[in-house]
């Protein structure tokens, strides 16, 4: 079955978040149950040195925003349909935002040609190979099975992933015209939300089928606290939503292979572990401690739970405990971060920025990986806690509830704890999960039981990659 994935991100070539994760390993695990995937995306400079090696496959000459080409070329594994539009990708800044942060304004423009010339390859096929699915990741993408509806044709049939359901690409409706879309669509049960164009809203309603990263999260967007305005839209598609939870890319991610760590290791040498961590502490200016080390790697938003996070440090350093953090994003919290280093000399360590080889190096030295985030879709990070014996301290909510087994008494009598999972995101909360991860890290037994059972967790894409090809052949029965 060939599958078209569009998406605006796709890892290694330009990430954000998890998203790109996902979109550059889950064609690779479809591949062996018989799918070609390809991957749509734009043409953004950080992909220009592809474009020569590709073979230009199709030409738009009407897009939102003007012209277009797609090429079509083979990198990292991966099938890539670029979008190449310079008028729209062509930019020093980040895949949504400019130089100043702010988002680009014809965001609409830039997604709305993504989707449509995902639509028109649907229609007309490329040299060889015609989608027979569509798959859309996030409101970037969101129009797209929008535009396959709009012409009326019953194939090939839609998916729309929900990423992050806070990310809804809302424009006034003077937009409808440029992109396209049909003025007698524009009501609530339609393209209309609240008097604007959602792209998240409009593909949600007219997906053929939607999904979300993990099954607790399924549920919870059906509810007010966390479907951001978009409960009752998918309370009306509850029979076409499931969680798919997110895998990883086990190759990529492989602490017995892993070309960022200072030194690798596996269940069996996981004393190796510690000169990961002396990695770190040089890195970051930290003393030689004797509690555990607890790392973040995430983006700096509200989402994550880190503003109060920043409150309970001064008890993770009275614990005995330090805290690395890599991490991007909102002012307020890099500087809250940034004081709590100078604070804290040789127990708090912050880097500020992107670093994907840090992030590994991090996991890999680290005992505990901080993830109290308020909403959590599905959640990476953790995957790779477990993955590399790294114990996840994290919230329970979304994929974290679905994926972090809590050192509880039960658990622990059987032996399958994973990680400590909080009973609240307040300072209270998370300072209780630091205190009682540190109580079992001074339990060296213990500890190394859990970090075997982590490393024992299957978080691999098999089982998921296997849903959604089921749900694609569903779709298309
Ligand atoms: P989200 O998509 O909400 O940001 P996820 O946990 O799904 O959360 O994915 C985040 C991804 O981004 C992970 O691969 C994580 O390692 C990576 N990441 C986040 N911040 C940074 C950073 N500052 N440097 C390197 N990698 C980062
Ligand atoms: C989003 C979510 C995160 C999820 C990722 C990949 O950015 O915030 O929880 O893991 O997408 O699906």
């Amino acid at each position: 079955m060939n599958v078209l994935m569009v998406t605006s991100e796709c890892a290694p070539f330009v990430k954000t978040g998890g998203l790109a994760d996902v979109v550059g390993a889950l064609p690779g695990a479809l591949a062996p149950l018989g799918l070609d995937v390809r991957v749509m995306l734009p043409a953004y400079p950080g992909l220009f040195p592809l474009l020569p090696q590709g073979e230009e496959v199709a030409r738009f000459d009407d897009l939102p925003g003007g012209p277009g080409r797609l090429v079509q070329v083979q990198a990292q594994g991966l099938v890539l349909l670029l979008l190449d539009a310079p008028q729209l990708y062509d930019r020093a800044g980040k895949p949504y935002t400019g130089p100043d942060g702010r988002d680009w304004a014809d965001n609409h423009l830039r997604f709305g040609a993504l989707a449509q010339a995902a639509a028109r390859i649907c229609f007309d096929g490329l040299p060889g190979w015609k989608p027979e699915v569509l798959h859309a990741h996030d409101w970037q993408a969101g129009l797209a099975p929008v535009y396959l509806k709009q012409a009326g044709r019953a194939v090939p049939k839609s998916v729309l992933t929900i990423h992050n359901i806070a990310f809804q690409g809302r424009f006034g409706p003077q937009v409808l015209g440029e992109l396209g879309l049909r003025d007698d669509w524009f009501h609530a049960d339609g393209l209309e939300y609240y008097g604007d164009l959602s792209f998240l809203k409009a593909g949600l309603v007219y997906a053929d089928a939607v999904t979300t990263v993990s099954p607790t999260y399924a549920r919870e967007i059906l509810t007010p606290e966390f479907g951001m305005g978009l409960e009752g839209v998918l309370q009306a598609r509850a029979a076409d939503l499931s969680g798919i939870l997110n895998g990883i890319d086990t190759g990529a991610w492989n602490p017995s292979a892993d070309e960022a760590l200072a030194r690798t290791f596996d269940a069996k040498t996981l004393a190796r572990k510690a000169e990961n961590r002396a990695e770190i502490a040089a890195r970051l200016g930290l003393e030689r401690g004797e509690g555990p080390l607890f790392c973040v790697i995430s983006r700096l938003t509200g989402q994550k739970g880190l503003d109060t996070l920043a409150e309970a440090i001064p008890h993770l350093v009275a614990e005995g405990a330090q805290l690395a953090l890599l991490g991007s994003g909102e002012p307020a919290l890099e500087e809250a971060y940034t004081r709590a280093a100078q604070q804290f000399p040789g127990r708090v360590g912050v880097q500020i920025g992107y670093d994907e080889a840090f992030s590994h190096l991090l996991q890999g030295g680290s005992d505990a990986i901080l993830i109290p985030s308020r909403f959590e879709p599905c959640g990476l990070t953790q995957l790779y806690g477990l993955r590399y014996g790294t114990l996840p301290v994290v919230a329970r909510t979304g994929g974290l509830a679905d994926t972090v087994i809590d050192a509880n008494a039960a658990a622990l009598a059987v032996g399958v704890a994973t990680g400590f999972v909080l009973d609240s995101v307040s300072r209270q909360g998370i300072e209780a999960g630091i205190s009682r991860t540190c109580a079992a890290y001074a339990d060296r037994k213990l500890w190394q039981g859990m970090q075997r059972a982590a490393m024992r967790q299957p978080v691999g894409w098999e089982t998921s990659a296997r849903a959604y090809a089921d749900l694609y052949a569903t779709l298309q029965a």
